[in-house]
């Protein structure tokens, strides 16, 4: 199988993928990243998203290959994502803010809610409700309703702003 090397939540990793290996398998299967959810495996349920290079981007539809040499951030590597002041309880605002405000239940669609959202956040700090739900379009949930999911992102907005204005002003 052909050699592949990817940094994946900040670690450099040397490994290997078929040319038909899905980067969501490569993720879950060989590297036993399990927060990563696989639930339709066509590109419409969301559950499966992760950042590559700071974008979020539906892993199933992706080929492992197609990352060489690139960045990837699953769920498990989010609070450590570049410029996030974790809770003391080590989460990323937006895990901290998803249980604050009830946005999951079941919490199948989560890791994949919570990458979509962090994705928008990295651009558009300061996301409009309407914006915070076009960039979850693409996002599943059975559960929620959506409602406390977009009250979520939008607390943690707020939380990161709040913290970033607190470190300009220290
Ligand atoms: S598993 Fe990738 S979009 Fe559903
Ligand atoms: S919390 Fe169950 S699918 Fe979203």
């Amino acid at each position: 199988m052909p050699a592949m090397n990817l940094l994946l939540n900040g670690q450099a990793v040397a490994t290997e993928a078929a040319p038909t290996t899905l980067l969501v398998d490569l993720i879950r299967e060989v590297r036993h990243l399990t927060g990563t959810h696989s639930g339709c495996d066509t590109a419409q349920c969301g559950a499966c998203t992760v950042l590559v290079d700071g974008q979020p981007v539906k892993s199933c539809s992706v080929l492992a290959l197609q990352v060489q040499d690139r960045e990837v951030t699953t769920v498990e590597g989010l609070a450590a994502l570049a410029g996030t002041v974790a809770t003391a309880e080590g989460l990323h605002p937006l895990q901290d803010a998803f249980m604050a405000c009830h946005g999951l239940q079941c919490g199948f669609c989560t890791p994949g809610m919570l990458m979509a959202a962090a994705g928008l956040l990295r651009t558009n700090p300061a996301p409009s409700d309407a914006e915070i739900a076009h960039a979850l379009e693409g996002n599943l949930c059975r559960c929620t309703g959506y409602v406390n999911i977009i009250a979520a992102v939008r607390q943690a907005a707020q939380a990161m702003q709040g913290a970033t204005a607190q470190g300009v002003q220290a």
